[in-house]
C-alpha cells in the first residue's frame, strides 16, 4: 500500500513538490543504507519508541514506515542502530523520561560507529528544550519538530551527508502532506489523522504551542486512505484529532464531523469507528443524532471533563459549565443508551479549592464513567495558567489525587459490571498476554474481555459470551 515510485532516477533533479521529494530521498537513503549493510556484514536495525498520546503513535507508525522503506529492520532499542524517541510535554513528567533515557544512549554510541539517535515530537517544538539537547546532548544525530516529520527521509540523507548534528524544527505550518508510507502497529486497526493541531488554549495546556493551529485533512484524503487501508485489511479506525468536534470548520467547503462520520460509515468493509478527542463545548446534537442511528461507531465516547468546579473549569478556559456538561451527559445516554463514558481530570489546577474538589468528585458520581484518566496539575512553562497565583501544594493535591482515584474506580468497576452475562461482538487484538491458550478482544465499548482461542482469531470480530467481570475486564466464552 505505501506507494513508493519505483521510476526514481537519482540523477535527475530533486523535485520540489511533496511526497515526491520525500520519495526521491527515501531512495538516496536507500542507497547510503545499503552500501553500510555491506561494509559492516549486517542489515541496520531501527527502533522508534513514543511517548505520549495516539496522534504520536500515528506519526512513529510514519517514521517506522519511512525506515523500513529505506532498508532498515525493526529491532528493539537495547540492539538498534537507529533509536528514535518521538517525545511528548504534556506533563512534566514525560520530559523527565526522555532525558534519563538520553543518558543511557551515550555509552552505547561510543562505541557503535552506526549508531544514530534521533528526536522528535511535542517537546521539540520547545526552544528551551532544543538549547538544553545541543548543549548538553552533543551524540544526538537528528532533532526536529511535530509539522516536519515527512521530511525525515530528507533529514536521514542531510545528516549522513553531513556527519554533523542536524536540527530542523517549525514554529507552525499550514501544509499537510499525503501519501507518504507508513506501518502500522495492527494489520486489523489503524488510527487516522484528521485534523492536526488545536486552537482552544485551555489555560493548562502546552498542546496548541507545540502542535499549532487548527487543520483539517480534506475529506476525501481521509476516505481514500480509509479505502486503501480496508484492502490491506483493516475493520477499525480510530479517527484522530485534539478535538474532532471542530473537524472541518477550515477547510475551503466546510463539512462538520458529524457528515464526515456519515461519509466514513458508507465504506464498505469498514465495521467499526472511532474517534478521539470530543471536547464538550463543541459536541453538537447533529453528531449525537449521527451516533445514535449509526451502525459502525462504536458505543464509547471519550469525553475529558477536567474538573467539575465550573468555576475551575472557566480558569481552565474550557467554555463549558458543570451544569452544561451534565446536560451533555444526559442527551448522549438518551440517544445512545447502552454507551460507555470515560473521561480525562486534572487536580489540583491554581486555586482549586477542596469545595472546588468536591465539585469534582460529585461530577464523577453523576456521570459515573466507565473510567478516568486522572492527572495531577503540572505547570507547563508558556501557559497562562504556570503564572496563576495560588499554585496547589503537593501535599495536598496527592491527599484529593488519591480520593478521586479511589472514587474513579469504584465506580469503574461497578459499572463494568452491568454487561456480566450478555453476548457482544469483540474484535480480536492479540494472544492474552497472560495465558497463551486465551485471546483478548476490544468490545465496542472499549472494555476488553479474555476468552479461550488461538491467534488465527487475531482481527476477526467474533461473539462472546461475557461470563465473568473482573473489575475493569471480562472472563467470556466464544459463541
Ligand atoms: N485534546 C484533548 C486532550 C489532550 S491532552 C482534550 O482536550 O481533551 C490529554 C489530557 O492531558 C488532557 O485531557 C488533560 O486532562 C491532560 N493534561 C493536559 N495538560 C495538562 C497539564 N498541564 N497537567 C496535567 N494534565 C494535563
Ligand atoms: Fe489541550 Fe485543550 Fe487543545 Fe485538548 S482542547 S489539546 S486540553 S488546549
Ligand atoms: Fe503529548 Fe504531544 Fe500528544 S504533547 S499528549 S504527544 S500532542
Amino acid at each position: 500500500m505505501n506507494m513508493t515510485n519505483q521510476n526514481i532516477n537519482l540523477s535527475n533533479e530533486i523535485p520540489d513538490k511533496e511526497p515526491e521529494r520525500q520519495y526521491y530521498y527515501i531512495e538516496k537513503a536507500k542507497e547510503y543504507i545499503q552500501k553500510k549493510s555491506q561494509e559492516i556484514g549486517r542489515p541496520l536495525t531501527f527502533c522508534v519508541t513514543t511517548f505520549g498520546c495516539q496522534m504520536n503513535a500515528r506519526d512513529s507508525e510514519k517514521l517506522r514506515g519511512i525506515l523500513l522503506e529505506i532498508g532498515y529492520i525493526e529491532a528493539s532499542e537495547d540492539i538498534a542502530d537507529f533509536v528514535i524517541y518521538n517525545t511528548c510535554t504534556v506533563r512534566e513528567n514525560a520530559n523527565t523520561r526522555v532525558y534519563g533515557r538520553l543518558g543511557q544512549l551515550k555509552p552505547r554510541k561510543k562505541k557503535n560507529p552506526n549508531m544514530m539517535i534521533g528526536l522528535c515530537g511535542c517537546m521539540m517544538q520547545e526552544p528551551e528544550v532544543v538549547e538544553k539537547l545541543k548543549k548538553s546532548y552533543g551524540f544526538i544525530d537528528i532533532i526536529f519538530g511535530t509539522h516536519n516529520i515527512f521530511k525525515f527521509a530528507e533529514l536521514i540523507v542531510t545528516r549522513l551527508e553531513s556527519q554533523r548534528m542536524i536540527i530542523d524544527i517549525w514554529k507552525d505550518t499550514d501544509q499537510i502532506v499525503e501519501d507518504l508510507p507508513n506501518e502500522r502497529k495492527y494489520f486489523f486497526k489503524s488510527g487516522i489523522n484528521i485534523m492536526f493541531g488545536c486552537n482552544n488554549f485551555c489555560s493548562y495546556c502546552i498542546v496548541p504551542y507545540v502542535r499549532g493551529r487548527e487543520r483539517s485533512r480534506e475529506p476525501q484524503a481521509i476516505i481514500r486512505e480509509i479505502e486503501r487501508l480496508i484492502a490491506d485489511g483493516v475493520v477499525e479506525v480510530m479517527l484522530l484529532g485534539q478535538n474532532v468536534n471542530s473537524y472541518g470548520k477550515n477547510l475551503e467547503q466546510p463539512i462538520t464531523f458529524a457528515q464526515l462520520l456519515q461519509e466514513i460509515e458508507k465504506i464498505d468493509g469498514l465495521e467499526r469507528i472511532r474517534f478521539m478527542t470530543s471536547h464538550p463545548k463543541d459536541l453538537s446534537d447533529e453528531l449525537i443524532e449521527v451516533m445514535g442511528n449509526s451502525k459502525k461507531i462504536c458505543k464509547h465516547l471519550h469525553l475529558p471533563v477536567q474538573s467539575g468546579s465550573t468555576r475551575i473549569l472557566q480558569k481552565m478556559n474550557r467554555r463549558y459549565t458543570k451544569e452544561q456538561y451534565l446536560e451533555l451527559v444526559d442527551k448522549i445516554r438518551k440517544a445512545v443508551p447502552d454507551i460507555s463514558l470515560t473521561t480525562d481530570i486534572i487536580v489540583g489546577f491554581p486555586g482549586e479549592t477542596e469545595e472546588d474538589f468536591q465539585e469534582t468528585l460529585d461530577i464523577v458520581r453523576k456521570v459515573r464513567y466507565d473510567s478516568a484518566f486522572t492527572f495531577i496539575y503540572s505547570k507547563r512553562t508558556g501557559t497562562p495558567a504556570a503564572v496563576m497565583e495560588d499554585q496547589i501544594p503537593e501535599d495536598v493535591i496527592k491527599d484529593r489525587f488519591d480520593r478521586l482515584l479511589n472514587e474513579v474506580q469504584t465506580i469503574a468497576s461497578e459499572v463494568c459490571a452491568v454487561h456480566e452475562g450478555t453476548t457482544q461482538q469483540v474484535l480480536v487484538e492479540s494472544v492474552s498476554e497472560h495465558d497463551s491458550s486465551m485471546v483478548t478482544g476490544r468490545l465496542s465499548n472499549n472494555l476488553l474481555v479474555h476468552f479461550a482461542g488461538s491467534e488465527e482469531l487475531i482481527g476477526q470480530l467474533i461473539d462472546v459470551h461475557l461470563t465473568e467481570c473482573k473489575g475493569f475486564y471480562y472472563l467470556g466464552e466464544k459463541i
